[in-house]
């Protein structure tokens, strides 16, 4: 492996998912059109009900307050065929954006599969985005609708609406009966009035679905998938989770991450699988009665999520034990051995660690059934995947393939989920692709039996309770403070959320260091970019370090921050590859 070319392998993800040998080959036979369409919604619902299963139940939903709904694969397909009407109606032409800002309702998966079946681009946002990071998505995303609960728009958008030029449409799931706010549509209203359309006849290449991520520099990037990504989401679902239509399944995932669409719809749904859905957010309590009254025979979470029911202790696990659990897993961070066990003494059943990325678009290395599991490790790579360890040398990256060896993690280009391209990146295109391998910016070793063991990140990127934080985009909305000078922000060890986003920032002349100004900074940036990607902490120093050529040393900060923290484990401080990492 050279130095070289860059470039995105389109052509290798035609050729391994139509390539009758992989294993995509029999699930793009399984869920394409006999013209050769492919659409996520039909793959996940309109095809069970075909097949006669249309009164099975395809998504169980758990409200907050103790309601509950059935939807059958039928109605869902009614809905989502409503929807798509809607969308149509509104003009959405194929390959545009349909934002979507939903807690977990029956309407977000409305949504979501009617904006596969009208041919838009489904592109979920984070709730807890505050205005800053909502806008830039939306803007960068070309967003020509978005679907939101009243309340979100109006804290969030309604103010500042207008500079969104692309943004032609807003439909409200409302929660109060006042009048419209101006400018927008009722969205169940719309819901209710409609004929349901048929799918639109997408192509496996077509544009389905858009994540935004962060990296170290620059503006969040929004990582594009097609409809053929399905067919991952499929064959994963099978080998990693033993899907068939006798399960139910649970992803915990909030609707704005990758793993909610790709395990939190798709990968159950396309498998005939009954999803269930628990609008609340994390209460173990809560947690350990839907597992065992639901009969959950499937369970997608993360290690944050286990850390916190760890903490309420295994006597009150072990009161729920009688479960269905067939298999539990994780994603998202490394998920310590002890988690690993503790999953079967508490629940019977191990929590088996998982990895993957929004830019893989559904899950590559996996401790599973078939695959072999060693608690700590992230698992072996699935069958038709192929993953190498790199290191750089002289300026290239050469394989660093001994067992053992801490290196860069690359996979090489052409399984049907990877993105095809990224939005917004308008300083490193193309910039982890080489040679027709695609850079994960991942540091993993692997042992002498094909176990993948993550070490850390290649960059600054920040992972706070499995959720990614690019720390240029908070910086970016703190210098907007007049106070600031200039900031740096790094990720700081945390026992439970894994790590959180601190921030070190000199001063303007004439404001002063001190509690007063630390708490008017902290709550600027809560109400700007949310509490989730908000910094918990604000450093004042006089002067940041930097290098020569005048960039912050983040490593510096981070070791600061590490200093004073319990530190998790030791942080690697690898040497990245040339040309990807533009910190120092
Ligand atoms: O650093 C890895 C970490 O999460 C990153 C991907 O983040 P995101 O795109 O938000 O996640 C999408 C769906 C998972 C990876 O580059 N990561 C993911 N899984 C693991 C992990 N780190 C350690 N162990 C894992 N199992």
């Amino acid at each position: 492996m050279a130095s070289g070319e860059s470039g995105k392998s389109g052509a290798a993800a035609r050729d391994m998912a139509g390539d009758a040998a992989s294993p995509w080959g029999d699930a793009l036979a399984e869920l394409a059109a006999p013209s050769g369409g492919l659409n996520i919604a039909v793959a996940c619902v309109d095809r069970h009900v075909a097949a006669g299963g249309g009164q099975r139940v395809a998504l169980r939903w758990l409200g907050r307050r103790q309601d509950r709904r059935d939807i059958t694969f039928a109605e869902l397909a009614d809905l989502s065929g409503r929807a798509a009407r809607v969308l149509g109606d509104l003009g959405l032409a194929p390959g545009d954006t349909v934002a979507v800002m939903l807690d977990r309702i029956p309407e977000l998966y409305a949504a979501a599969l009617g904006t596969w079946k009208a041919g838009g681009v489904y592109c979920p946002l984070f709730s807890a985005f505050g205005p800053g990071p909502l806008r830039a998505r939306l803007e960068i995303g070309r967003a020509r609708v978005l679907i939101v609960s009243d309340e979100l728009y109006a804290r969030k958008l309604a103010a500042n609406r207008d500079g969104l030029s692309g943004l032609r449409h807003v439909l409200l799931v409302r929660t109060d009966d006042g009048p419209l706010p101006d400018g927008c549509l009722d969205f169940r209203a719309l819901l209710a009035a409609a004929e349901p359309a048929a799918a639109a006849d997408t192509r496996p290449d077509d544009p389905a679905f858009l994540h935004f991520t962060s990296g170290t520099t620059g503006n969040p990037k929004g990582a594009l998938h097609p409809h053929r990504a399905v067919l991952s989401h499929l064959v994963t679902g099978r080998t990693v989770f033993g899907l068939s239509g006798a399960d139910v399944f649970w992803c915990t995932a909030d609707p704005g991450w990758v793993t909610s669409t790709a395990y939190g719809v798709i990968a159950p749904l396309a498998c005939g699988a009954t999803l269930l859905v628990d609008e609340a957010d994390i209460d173990p309590r809560r947690w350990y009665a839907i597992l065992h009254e639901e009969k959950v025979t499937a369970w997608y979470t993360t290690p944050t999520a286990i850390r916190t029911m760890m903490r309420y202790g295994a006597a009150l696990a072990r009161s729920y034990r009688d479960n269905s659990l067939r298999v539990a897993a994780s994603v998202g961070e490394p998920l310590n051995g002890e988690a690993v066990s503790w999953g079967q003494k508490a629940l019977g059943v191990p929590f088996l660690d998982t990895w993957w990325q929004t830019e893989t678009g559904a899950i590559v290395i996996a401790n599973a059934p078939g695959q072999g599991r060693r608690p700590g490790s992230m698992g072996r790579v699935l069958t038709g995947i192929e993953a190498r360890v790199v290191q750089c040398a002289d300026g290239a990256p050469v394989p660093a393939d001994g067992a053992d060896t801490v290196g860069e993690l690359v996979l090489r280009a052409g399984w049907p989920s990877m993105f095809s391209g990224y939005l917004g990146d308008d300083d490193r295109p193309g910039g982890c692709f080489r040679e027709g391998w695609y850079f994960t910016g991942d540091l993993v070793k692997r042992d002498g039996d094909g176990f993948f063991w993550f070490v850390g990140r290649a960059d600054d990127m920040i992972k706070c309770g499995g959720l990614r934080i690019g720390p240029f985009e908070v910086e970016a909305m703190l210098m907007d403070h007049p106070a600031i000078a200039e900031v740096g922000v790094v990720g700081k060890p945390d026992l439970l959320l894994r790590e959180v986003p601190v921030a070190f920032a000199s001063l303007n002349p004439g404001f002063e260091a001190g509690d007063a100004l630390r708490a008017e900074l902290l709550s600027f940036a809560r109400q700007e970019l949310g509490a989730s990607m908000a910094p918990r902490e604000i450093h004042f120093i006089a002067e940041l370090p930097k290098t020569t050529s005048g960039k912050i040393l983040r490593r510096v900060l981070k070791a600061k921050a590490v200093g004073e923290a319990d530190s998790f484990d030791s942080l690697p401080n690898l040497p990245p590859c040339p040309g990807r990492f533009d910190d120092e």
